[in-house]
């Protein structure tokens, strides 16, 4: 279980946490919904012990994380993969060798490497394509590569940062059946970051929506179609306040 309690972060002037409290139970399709730069990368970052909050709790299993050094993290980050905002691969890499990149710490032999990259190329359906590039691939093919990177050390909880922002409808939706199937077969927590409704829908059982700061409002999917909030509302239509919306 990971619960966020009275968490807050600012950078210099900018307060973008306010007070985050979340409970995510085991095995739980989590989806956190939220405006451009209202903190929800800065979030997920938090849960892996990425970045320090100025105040709170980040607890994973019992655990208070926040006060961990790199080290005493190490073994924390293991049980997490995380597919990173842009997918992220490293250009100079090839696949392999990305996805190879997240077991380095296991000191695993490189028969067992192989087999295991080998084993979540597969999973993504991208079997075979070990020596590619990433300037070879579509941009769905990269995040199929960044998925493989995430599942790839067995982890226990998986973390999305926008897995189909930038993809075409028809990927994206494949792309949302891949992480639907990933979570199953593997019975995973997971915590998916999107402004994509659809994906948010699909994906989720409960949304939680992240507004100024704070938890403004969890749900599953149909209780957040059916919120009468107005900033819910709001957001899941796709409707610009007239202050912002260029006039
Ligand atoms: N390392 C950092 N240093 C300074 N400011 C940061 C840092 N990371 C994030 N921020 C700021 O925190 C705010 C929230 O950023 P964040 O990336 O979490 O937004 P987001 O909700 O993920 O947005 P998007 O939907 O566009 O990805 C932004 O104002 C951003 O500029
Ligand atoms: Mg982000």
């Amino acid at each position: 279980m990971i619960q966020i309690k009275s968490l807050a972060k600012s950078f210099r002037s900018t307060r973008v946490l306010q007070d985050v409290n979340l409970t995510i139970p085991d095995g739980e399709s989590l989806v956190i919904i939220g405006r451009s730069g209202c903190g929800k990368s800065v979030l997920l970052k938090h849960i892996i012990g990425l970045l320090k909050p100025d105040a709170g709790e980040v607890v994973i299993d019992g655990v208070d994380i926040v006060p961990l050094n790199e080290r005493q993290l190490a073994p924390v980050r293991q049980q997490f993969g995380m597919l990173f905002q842009g997918a992220a691969l490293f250009d100079s890499m090839t696949v392999a060798e990305n996805i190879a990149f997240a077991l380095e710490r296991l000191r695993l032999t490189p028969k067992e490497v192989a087999r295991r990259v080998a084993e979540s190329l597969e999973i993504v359906g991208l079997a075979g394509t070990q020596e590619k590039m990433p300037a070879e691939l579509s941009g769905g093919m990269k995040k199929r590569v960044a998925l493989a990177r995430a599942v790839v050390g067995n982890p226990k909880v998986l973390l999305f940062d926008e897995p189909t922002t930038g993809l075409d409808p028809i990927t994206a939706d494949s792309i949302n059946n891949l992480i639907l199937d990933l979570c199953e077969r593997f019975a995973v927590t997971s915590i998916a970051v999107t402004h994509d409704m659809v994906s948010a829908y699909k994906i989720a059982d409960r949304i939680a929506m992240l507004h100024e700061g704070r938890i403004h409002a969890t749900g599953t999917p149909e209780e957040i179609q059916a919120a009468a909030d107005p900033v819910v509302d709001k957001f899941i239509h796709g409707r610009a306040e007239a202050k912002d919306d260029g006039h």
